[in-house]
């Protein structure tokens, strides 16, 4: 009888290098899947460099690391990130993560030197440190594309800032605006945006490196220095706080699904406006689809995925709470699940402005059919009663009734508020005189918004300069 072959065991050939010392071998093939993270952490090989350079220039500098190695070490490194960029450098899942690739291979370009580069540090204050110094340059990225949409909106506001549309509330028709007024609303929102990114960048500006596994370190390092050389503000103060915290990435998520909730509402205007139920905008063809059953459809898809993508967003935020929550100090592997969530969000972020950047260069609104929308809902109605109080002296709540009453008779004969007759009006209140024509138009409602903040033309005229000197100043 045949001898029946042994299946191959399911092992890894054989214990990590980078610290399997008390390892006699490798671990199950499903082990090495679960705690790889080389295909996602790869993406801070830029700055796992750059902080490696900075740490062994400081051994160096302290005399924990000869220059020679110190030298060596530089070299190396540099090397290694021309190979990444130009893509012949070999990722290894059997290297875990991108820490320990980039280490075995400095090992295989410079010998043992390359062991003395973890001398007073940690994965753990190493992927801390790696992770904030690509946040912050994320941060800076996604500040641009937002100030890029501020731009699109404020010029497009400048261009409309005297077209007179429906304002709503429940979106029911409430009282005229301007279109520019309506855009402008979005640009303070990204202001608001912009800030809370900016703040959240502050707080990640400290350095976890140093803080080694969690305790600090017995050699005599210079933390000072390697702040300065990275651009962090300052070395964070507790080593156990430095390895453990990930609320920076908290914050960024937090800040960007706020962020997701605002593009989000603009894409569901531009959803709702496009609809030739509501035609107050058209798309190009640059920003909407065809159906491939309905010959006549145009559908703006670019504005329903960013309306939906605030769900990711959120789903990022939701798994890294969850993923923190209850975790003891200091560091556990829980936390290599933080990069997936970060990084998506940035790039759904990036994606989102972009888009709706493009979606508000390219809108144009269509006057017809926001002055035919403007018949509807008798939206000057609070002009009438504003002008009771004001001619007639007649006290807003008692206003307001009359103006009710004023609407009901509209209503019966289906007509606007500004079609009435006089003599209507005045079945309806004596006290009205001819001179309330003069306010019911919806461009006399818009012009007459000239309080602080308000819609006039006028005053959106001034809004847009304002908001370019406050948002696009370079
Ligand atoms: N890949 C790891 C992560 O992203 C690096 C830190 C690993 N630390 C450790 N003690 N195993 O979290």
């Amino acid at each position: 009888m045949a001898k029946k072959k042994q299946p191959a065991p399911k092992t890894a050939p054989s214990a990590n290098p980078m610290w399997g010392g008390h390892y006699a071998a490798g671990p199950a093939a499903i082990m090495a899947e679960i705690n790889a993270s080389v295909d996602i952490d790869k993406r801070l090989y830029a700055q796992d460099i750059r902080a490696s350079q900075a740490h062994a220039a400081m051994l160096a500098a302290q005399g924990i690391l000869s220059a020679k190695d110190g030298k060596a070490i530089a070299k190396g490194l540099r090397e290694i990130l021309r190979e990444i960029e130009s893509g012949t450098f070999q990722f290894s899942k059997a290297l875990e993560d991108v820490h320990m690739n980039i280490e075995a291979r400095l090992r295989e370009k410079i010998g043992e030197a390359a062991g003395r580069l973890h001398t007073a540090r940690s994965r753990n204050d190493q992927v801390a440190t790696d992770f904030r110094l690509w946040l912050r340059d994320e941060l800076d990225a996604l500040d641009v594309g937002l100030r890029d949409l501020q731009s699109a909106l404020i010029d497009k506001a400048e261009q409309h800032a005297s077209l007179t549309m429906p304002g709503f509330t429940h979106l029911q028709p409430a009282q005229p605006i301007t279109f520019g007024h309506h855009l402008l609303a979005y640009v303070e929102m990204i202001g608001r945006d912009r800030a809370r990114l900016v703040d959240a960048r502050n707080r990640a500006n400290e350095m976890p490196l140093g803080a080694a596994a969690l305790a600090g370190t017995s050699f005599p390092i210079d933390r000072h220095r390697v702040a300065k050389e990275l651009g962090f503000v300052k070395p964070m103060a507790n080593s156990l706080d430095a390895v453990s915290a990930r609320d920076f990435a908290l914050e960024f998520l937090a800040a960007a699904t706020i962020l997701g909730t605002h593009l989000s509402r603009l894409a569901e205007e531009i959803t709702i406006w496009v609809s030739p139920s509501f035609g107050f905008i058209k798309l190009s063809e640059a920003f909407t689809t065809g159906s491939s059953i309905m010959p006549q459809k145009r559908n703006p898809d670019a504005a329903e995925l960013v309306r939906a993508k605030v769900g990711r967003l959120l789903g990022a935020f939701t798994a890294l709470t969850v993923i923190m929550k209850g975790l003891p100090l200091a560091y556990a592997k829980d936390m290599q699940e933080d990069k997936e969530q970060v990084f998506d969000a940035a790039d759904t972020l990036r994606l989102s402005i972009a888009a709706m950047a493009g979606m508000v260069r390219d809108m144009q609104p269509q006057p017809v059919a926001l002055e035919e929308a403007l018949k509807h809902g008798f939206i000057t109605a609070t002009d009438l009663a504003d002008w009771l109080v004001r001619a007639a002296n007649i006290p807003f709540r008692d206003a307001h009734h009359i103006t009710g009453k004023a609407v009901l008779l509209a209503e019966q004969k289906s007509c606007r508020l500004d079609e009435l007759s006089l003599r209507d009006m005045q079945s309806v209140d004596k006290r009205i005189t001819k001179d309330v024509f003069g306010v019911l138009s919806p461009d006399s409602a818009v012009n007459s918004r000239k309080s602080l903040g308000g819609t006039a033309p006028g005053m959106v005229k001034v809004a847009t300069k304002q908001a370019r000197k406050t948002y696009l100043k370079s």
